[in-house]
């Protein structure tokens, strides 16, 4: 299968990034460990960051008839991006949404997810454990 992995703003400062909140690990690190899970073998996966609504958007359109399957943590725009969540509903690919924290037991605006219901799966507070859990969702489907 060709799966992306899409990060969303902010998410390129893990490791420095509120640790008490995100943990100490880098984007990298976290990239690096799943890519050696057995889970992934014979799959190919492509990471994508970006700080940018548009950029995130497009990334999504570029995987319409081109990957099987989708992972997203949208950061903060999980919770207002009505464009992101059309962008999901609008190419048709399989899409599951990760969030290292427990976007449930924070503030009171996070606990809003307007991408939640256009996914077929969402992992939160599992910290990159969530994205190995939301691979082998996208693998099994
Ligand atoms: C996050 C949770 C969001 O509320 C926050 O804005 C992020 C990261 C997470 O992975 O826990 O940037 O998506």
């Amino acid at each position: 299968m060709k799966i992306l992995i899409i990060n969303g703003p902010n998410l390129n400062l893990l490791g420095v990034r509120e640790p008490d909140v995100y943990g100490s690990e880098t984007l990298s690190d976290i990239e690096n460990w799943l890519n050696e899970q057995p889970e992934t073998d014979g799959h190919s996966i492509t990471w994508f960051q970006s700080n940018h609504e548009g950029e995130i958007i497009d990334q999504l359109h570029s995987a319409i008839k081109e990957v099987d399957g989708i992972l997203i943590n949208p950061g903060a725009f999980t919770h207002y991006s009505y464009a992101i969540r059309d962008a999901v509903t609008s190419i048709g690919v399989p899409t599951v949404e990760v969030h290292l924290s427990n976007i449930y037991q924070r503030e009171e605006f996070r606990k809003i997810s307007v991408l939640k219901d256009v996914c077929i799966g969402q992992f939160s507070g599992k910290g990159k454990n969530g994205y190995l859990e939301a691979l082998r969702l996208l693998i099994r489907k």
